[in-house]
């Protein structure tokens, strides 16, 4: 469910007018993407995941672990955030604890390491190139880990990764279990796919709902933006940017969504941020974020776009009733009740002061909410970066600091690190 209102007329905002003129683009951006997908091109490739991914396949590559204590995924940005967002927001489904290891703090990873039960987690390895400096560091160390605790790492480390590089080259030698990434789906938009969905399908969350999810999102795509709440999102925000909103504010109201919020600032930022453009993605949380970002997005400057998502069902705490002077009106509701209300408050002050904001809602955070949810939000990249004429599924800069970074430690010859000895300094 998708609420625009809140962007009409607004400062900045957009009129009907330019929403009949949006929806004569769209239809034209939906046949490029038709085609694209038809074509299983790279990148649009990925919106067929929902009809393409074998949820089987990818339980019986795991069924050698059972259920295990804990699972440690090691990957780093799309190769993570997908898996943390269905997790974080699944975590009612399973008692396996899903940990993440992308950075490489080593102080962090230590803590880490310590409270695992290491003979009891399974290290699931993501990395779509196989190469990258940060997993392949962590996996490192935590196989080391293992091998001190006594633990056979090589029956308990998971593989995904494609067909070539330093982890598919480990995997084939000790002929560890693993799945491949499929073809022409960029890290980022791989989370309905073996990447996102082998850590909770260890965790034994229901992904196959999750997939479903995506799948009844997959078919509202159509050229009219009134069909399509995920194309719908995209061009209205691309619209607002045009205009001047430069930041996208997206701000659930579920603890649970929290993970969602940094996944969503990935896909955005690293699809959209080409040539000049793009929206800078900013992450917020009701309502603790009423308490602080919420009186820079009313009062501040007219550059943003606030985006606001709840489950329409929740489960509910009741707050216990009270004499206690001036509170008694918060007896008999529930905390439920209490954060919808922020949430229409939070809106209905966006709105007062024509700032826009677009409401968006599941019906609940189960595992079909987060699967349209999620899918939703791909299209909505892909429409805008349509709609702006980037090439959205492209990398260059994140690629540029992967060069230099490894360049830098003596991993192989790099122009990129060569610019870090130009590095301007001014003290
Ligand atoms: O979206 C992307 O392409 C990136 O965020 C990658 O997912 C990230 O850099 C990790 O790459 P890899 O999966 O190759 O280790």
């Amino acid at each position: 469910y998708l609420d625009i209102g809140n962007v009409l007329n607004t400062s900045p905002g957009i009129t009907e007018q330019t929403l009949d003129r949006l929806d004569d683009r769209v239809a034209i951006a939906h046949d490029r993407i038709e085609e694209g997908r038809e074509a299983e091109e790279h990148g649009y490739a990925a919106l067929n995941l929902p009809q393409t991914v074998d949820t089987d396949e990818i339980r019986s590559a795991l069924e050698p672990f059972g259920t295990p204590e804990a699972v440690l995924t090691v990957g780093i940005g799309g190769s993570a955030l997908g898996a943390a967002t269905i997790s974080d927001a699944l975590a009612d489904q399973t008692d396996v604890e899903a940990h993440f290891l992308d950075n490489v703090d080593p102080e962090d990873t230590a803590a880490l390491l310590d409270s695992l039960p290491l003979d009891e987690t399974v290290l699931n390895v993501v990395s779509r190139s196989g190469t990258t400096a940060e997993t392949l560091a962590n996996f490192l160390v935590v196989r080391e880990a293992m091998e001190d605790a006594g633990v056979d790492w090589t029956e308990q480390t998971f593989v995904t990764t494609g067909d070539e590089g330093n982890l598919r080259n480990l995997a084939d030698k000790h002929d560890l279990p693993s799945l491949r990434v499929p073809d022409g789906v960029p890290g980022r938009f791989s989370a309905l796919s073996t990447v996102g969905l082998a850590c909770g399908a260890l965790q034994g969350i229901d992904i196959e709902g999750v997939v479903e999810g995506a799948r009844s999102e997959m078919d509202k795509l159509s050229g009219s933006l009134e069909d399509s709440p995920g194309y719908a999102y995209g061009a209205v925000a691309y619209a607002l940017a045009e205009r001047g909103a430069l930041t996208n504010a997206m701000m659930p109201y579920a603890e649970s969504l929290e993970y969602f919020a940094e996944w969503f600032a990935q896909l955005w930022a690293e699809s959209l941020g080409k040539e000049g453009l793009g929206q800078t993605p900013a992450r917020a949380l009701g309502a603790t974020d009423q308490h602080s970002q919420l009186q820079l997005y009313r009062a501040g400057p007219r550059d943003k776009l606030v985006t606001l998502v709840r489950p329409r069902e929740r489960e509910d705490i009741d707050i216990p009733e009270t004499d206690l002077e001036g509170l008694s009106y918060l007896g008999g509701a529930g905390l439920g009740d209490l954060l919808d209300a922020e949430f229409e408050a939070t809106e209905a002050s966006l709105a007062a002061e024509d700032r826009p904001n677009i409401r968006i809602e599941v019906d609940a955070v189960d595992a079909h909410g987060i699967g349209e949810l999620m899918y939703a939000m791909e299209a909505a990249t892909v429409m805008y970066g349509e709609l702006a004429g980037v090439s959205t599924f492209t990398q260059p800069a994140v690629e540029w600091g992967k060069k230099a970074a490894r360049g830098l430690l003596g991993g192989g010859e790099f122009e990129e690190a060569d610019a870090v000895a130009d590095k301007r300094e001014f003290t």
